[in-house]
């Protein structure tokens, strides 16, 4: 057993459903998992995804992008804050739908993981289903990377692959690329925080 303290304290960023940040924080319930959530952030104030982390007993809060305006980087300083105080050393983004700036990359450089919904390189951005349907590839997934400047782009940590049937609409697909993505994004949280536990 993973005593409560020894575990590394995470932050989850959503915007929405949150299916992926309950996969995690269903994860972080069993006694050997290695993170412990400590704080979901959304930017948006009606992401169903903060109820479902409400019944978790996990802190919430959020930091609506809407205040901020333009002005991307105040409203990053403020996530970094709240980030901070909470005392995550661990970021996890999951389903979070804004590009982030240079400022919130850097501070959390190493540090900061984001889950993909296609095979990067391939399809970066957003519709990845229907841009994966309308190439006719044959095989489509999901990608765990670091998060660096450049969206989508940073190292890969883990990939899942899922086969593109004759028959699939994006629908379809999205929901067994969904399915890899719950099992494969705590798994290689997991791994991760083992590899870099000292630094982190
Ligand atoms: C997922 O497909 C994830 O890969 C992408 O956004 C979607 C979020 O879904 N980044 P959910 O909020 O985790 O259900």
């Amino acid at each position: 057993m993973t005593k409560q303290a020894e575990k590394t304290p995470i932050a989850i960023l959503i915007s929405g459903r949150g299916s992926n940040m309950t996969a995690l924080l269903e994860a972080c319930a069993k006694p050997d998992y290695p993170a412990r959530v400590v704080l979901v952030l959304s930017n948006r104030p009606e992401a169903p995804g903060l109820e479902i982390a409400r019944q978790y007993g996990v802190p919430t809060e959020v930091i609506d992008h809407k205040l901020y305006g333009r002005d991307r980087e105040s409203h990053e300083k403020a996530i970094d804050h709240c980030i901070r105080e909470s005392g995550a050393t661990l970021i996890c983004l999951a389903g979070y739908m804004r590009v982030l700036t240079p400022y919130l990359v850097r501070q959390w450089s190493g540090r900061m993981l984001n889950i993909h919904p296609s095979l990067l390189p391939a399809f970066p951005g957003l519709h990845t289903h229907e841009a994966a349907l309308q190439a006719g590839v044959k095989e489509h997934g999901c990608t765990i990377h670091l998060v660096t400047d450049g969206v989508d782009e940073g190292p890969i940590l883990a990939q899942a692959r899922v086969p593109v049937r004759t028959d699939d609409n994006a629908d379809r697909l999205a929901h067994r690329v969904l399915e890899q993505e719950h099992r494969l994004y705590p798994e290689v949280l997991a791994q991760f925080i083992e590899k870099k536990k000292e630094s982190l």
